[in-house]
């Protein structure tokens, strides 16, 4: 990852990209925020700024491109039990795609192993290309063409999380996509589907409620899901048109884990 990479080798990570969805690069030792940050840049536009307020927040990394996934406070202690950021990363542990909240939604992310547990916070990943292909016609039928609601908020508070104060509601309102889309490297079609997602656009509440849970039920079978084990040094790039993901619970009040991501959009912004 620190070498000079020319164009030509960016573009074959890209097309291997566009047919595995999920790619491991094992590090000696664990990227440089710089190098992290050099790499991903090579991919697209990427996320400069918060993506959105929780009150009371300080960073603990001086990079505005990386997003801090430790269960750390900003002076590197492990967050106490009841700490509403705590609670917000837990949420992860709920199937979903980066930046689904965002009319200009994430294409890749790239997450650093800096310091990990000495088990569990596997990370797990469902391949949505192999979804729609296993979909029964009748259900094919029936979502394409539809479009979901997605926030941000919805998948914190059903996963326990605190209702967000007014400041922190305006910081990111929900956003509409299709719920299947084509991937453009590969003509494939593809769910787009994530916990954000509350509802359909245009149907009664519980109708698409339904529909969104059996369609998540379906989609996170074990035939469609890797789990990634994770080594020291590590990034793990995925592709968030194509996959869904999850983290999985480790004892998050007693281990350290120190993992950074960085997250390529679909456009500037
Ligand atoms: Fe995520």
């Amino acid at each position: 990852m620190a070498g000079p990479l020319d164009d030509s080798t960016i573009e074959t990570i890209r097309r291997a990209m566009d047919h595995y969805a999920v790619g491991i690069f094992p590090n000696a030792k664990p990227a440089s925020d710089e190098v992290h940050i050099a790499f991903s840049r090579r991919f697209g536009p990427i996320q400069r700024t918060p993506v959105l307020t929780i009150t009371g927040r300080q960073e603990r990394i001086r990079h505005p491109e990386i997003i801090d996934q430790s269960n750390f406070d900003h002076e590197g202690n492990i967050l106490p039990d009841n700490d509403k950021r705590l609670l917000y990363k837990r949420a992860n542990q709920q199937w979903h795609t980066d930046m689904s909240f965002h009319p200009v939604r994430a294409t890749y992310s790239l997450l650093s192993a800096h310091v990990i547990p000495p088990s569990g916070a596997d990370t797990q990943f469902a391949d949505m290309r192999a979804v729609w292909d296993a979909l029964p016609q009748v259900m094919r039928n029936r979502i394409e063409g539809l479009e979901a609601e997605h926030s941000y908020w919805y998948s914190r508070v059903t996963a326990g999380g605190p209702e967000p104060d007014e400041n922190e509601r305006r910081s990111r309102p929900p956003a509409r996509h299709r719920l299947v889309h084509v991937q453009p490297g590969t003509g494939r079609k593809v769910v787009y589907l994530a916990s954000h997602a509350s509802h359909i656009v245009g149907w009664p509440m519980d109708e698409g409620r339904a529909l969104l849970d059996e369609l998540m039920a379906f989609a996170t079978r074990p035939e469609f899901v890797y789990s990634h084990v994770w080594s020291l040094g590590d990034v793990v790039m995925w592709d968030n048109l194509t996959t869904m993901h999850r983290a999985t619970p480790f004892d998050d009040t007693v281990w350290p884990r120190d993992m950074r991501r960085t997250t390529v959009r679909e456009a500037e912004v």
